[in-house]
């Protein structure tokens, strides 16, 4: 396992990122545990969960998990849904961080968390008002780091421009989804992660399954992807640009002898500017299928090959500047 630090801070993190999603729900608890022991095991210490996962239990079942390993883990959760049927019971206004924050650390047996992360963008709240909340819990000890997650890229970059402004502590990771059959973050996103070095974090690498090569092109009736809306229902994966995507990583799947999993994460591994995927499993096989994408290197070529094939369509203005612009 390697480590990387995560943004511009000094805390490291493993290449690696356990998403536990699925945690009390398609995987018992009793599996949760074993799959949070085997990740540490091989040097494993970041793992994802949110407020909102399974209504709690996903945060109830990583704080078991990581009780007695408290300071090797570092621990990221989220806050910003609904938790309750009231006015303030969503966003992240100063009450409503304030608090989910209690209710996550007593849910996870904590009394910090190492990266909180604001879930959606809030249109209600000014931006000034959540960064200073997130800040005072900084100053109080009760989280380290924070970081944003399925945020635009101006959202992001009046977040930073307001902790700067401000001297409040500043988001040092984003989280969007991202993986070869979604590469919307590369029309801006991509870019300001770099300029501003924001880690980036990106859920669902394998596209829910779909980049495991499970599915053929009848609509399925079995795993995750049979959910009816959201990022990972069949009307977004199952699209005939998706499976052409898919057949090049088949092919470099059987051309390197890893499964289409591996494949799909080690391409992502590969890409600069990705700390650390976030991947889900849902069983212990998956699991382990899954953590044989680190410790080998994919070829350049098969590298290139998988970029080409899973590249957005030109469209301006990078078409307009790639033609017409030069540096100087
Ligand atoms: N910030 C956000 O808004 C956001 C949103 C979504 C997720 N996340 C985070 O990202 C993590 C990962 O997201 P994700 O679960 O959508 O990611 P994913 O890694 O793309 O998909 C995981 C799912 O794919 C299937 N799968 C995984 N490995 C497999 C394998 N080797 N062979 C066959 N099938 C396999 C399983 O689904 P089956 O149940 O069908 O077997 C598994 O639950 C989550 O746990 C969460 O921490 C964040």
């Amino acid at each position: 396992m390697q480590y990387r630090l995560l943004g511009r801070s000094g805390l490291a993190v493993s290449q690696l990122c356990l998403g536990t999603m699925t945690f009390g729900n398609t995987t018992s608890e009793s599996d949760s545990i074993e799959m949070i022991d085997r990740f540490f095991e091989r040097g494993g210490n970041f793992v994802d969960t949110a407020n909102v996962y399974v209504s709690g239990r996903s945060e109830e079942i990583v704080g078991k998990a990581i009780k007695d390993r408290r300071s090797e883990v570092v621990l990221a959760t989220k806050v910003r849904f609904p938790t309750a049927d009231h006015p303030n019971g969503v966003g992240v206004s100063r009450k409503h961080i304030m608090d989910c924050v209690e209710a996550s650390l007593k849910r996870l047996q904590t009394d910090y968390i190492d990266l909180y992360q604001v879930h959606v963008w809030d249109h209600a709240t000014p931006i000034e008002e959540t960064i200073r909340a997130l800040d005072d819990l900084v100053t109080t000890g009760k989280v380290r780091y924070i970081g944003c997650s399925n945020f635009f890229a101006w959202q992001l970059m009046k977040s930073l421009a307001c902790s700067d402004a401000n001297r409040y502590v500043r988001f040092i990771s984003v989280q969007p989804q991202y993986s070869l059959v979604s590469r919307e973050m590369d029309r801006e996103m991509m870019s300001l992660c770099l300029e501003e070095n924001v880690g980036v974090i990106p859920w669902a690498p394998l596209g829910g399954g779909f980049l495991t090569g499970r599915y053929t092109r009848e609509e399925p009736t079995y795993g995750r992807l049979t959910t009816k809306m959201g990022e990972s229902s069949w009307g977004v994966r199952g699209t005939e640009r998706n499976f052409s995507i898919l057949s090049a990583v088949l092919e470099a799947a059987k051309e390197l002898e890893k499964t289409p999993a591996q494949v799909s994460l080690s391409w992502l591994l590969q890409r600069e500017g990705i700390t650390s995927p976030i991947f889900g499993a849902s069983t212990l096989e998956q699991f382990e299928d899954n953590m044989g994408a680190i410790g080998w290197n994919m070829p350049e070529p098969v590298w290139n090959r998988l970029n080409e094939a899973s590249s957005l369509p030109s469209e301006y203005p990078n078409r307009f500047i790639a033609k017409f612009a030069r540096p100087f």
